[in-house]
């Protein structure tokens, strides 16, 4: 696919994954921070040869915006970002709405009746909003194969065009079985299973996994 000008917004383990692949596979990558001088952002781009910034800097710069930042943070971060520099633009929102303040296990902040990719939808109705990726650890989002197999991801969103771009970098990533659900209601089932995800990485002992769906068609598709 064509390289295309991309903003990361967030420093965690996920912004940093995601960037790095979106580098090696030829992409301009800018990741985004609170502040211009977050140090792990600097240095993240000084090893992989791309730019740091603001939220807002990250987000001004990609036609494609990711959204890698923490669940109970992610519409004050996106606030931040600018709803003018996310307008038109494909958001690829990966975040969960874990709540940590009570520990281990996290509560989810929005189920239900609602999620955080309808909330971040809802929040910036010019943004053309994609959930996916949240049902995985990262080193399986930018490396399918690490999982052997045929297993899935999900994408949720209004947009089908905005879907479509997700998917083909989706495809890039090395993923087989892409799942289209439906509008970005449909982010909450991909939401409301982190719970699952979350127990299963405490039984097993590692986040190596992936949930496959599992149905009579497609079935020698690989991962
Ligand atoms: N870990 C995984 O493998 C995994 C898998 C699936 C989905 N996810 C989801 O991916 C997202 C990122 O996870 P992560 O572990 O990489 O990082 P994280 O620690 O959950 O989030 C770090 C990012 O959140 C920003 N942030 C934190 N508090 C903020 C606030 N009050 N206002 C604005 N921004 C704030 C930080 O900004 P600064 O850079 O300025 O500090 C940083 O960029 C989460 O929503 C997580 O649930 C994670």
């Amino acid at each position: 696919m064509d390289s295309m000008r991309i903003g990361v917004l967030g420093t965690g383990i996920v912004g940093r994954t995601i960037g790095t692949k979106l580098v090696a596979l030829g992409h301009e990558a800018i990741m985004g921070a609170r502040s211009p001088d977050n140090e792990t952002a600097r240095a993240w781009a000084k090893e992989n040869g791309a730019r740091s910034g603001t939220f807002a800097e990250a987000a001004a710069f990609g036609s494609m915006v990711f959204n890698c930042t923490n669940g109970m943070a992610s519409l004050a971060a996106l606030d931040m970002a600018g709803a003018g520099n996310l307008e038109g633009k494909v958001l690829v929102d990966l975040s969960n709405p874990l709540d940590f303040s009570q520990g281990f296990p996290p509560t989810l902040s929005v189920s239900n009746t609602d999620s955080l990719g309808e909330a971040i939808q809802r929040a910036h109705p010019g943004a053309r909003v994609v959930k996916t990726l949240n049902t995985m650890n990262c080193g399986v989002m930018v490396d399918p194969g690490r999982v052997p197999g045929r297993h899935s991801v999900f994408v949720s969103g209004n947009d089908a065009a905005a879907k479509q771009e997700v998917s083909d970098l989706l495809r890039a990533f090395g993923w087989r079985d892409i799942i289209d659900l439906g509008d970005i209601g449909t982010a909450r089932g991909p939401e409301m299973i982190l719970p699952l995800w979350l127990r299963l990485m405490r039984t097993l002992g590692h986040a190596d996994f992936n949930f496959a769906v599992m149905r009579a068609e497609n079935a020698d598709d690989e991962s």
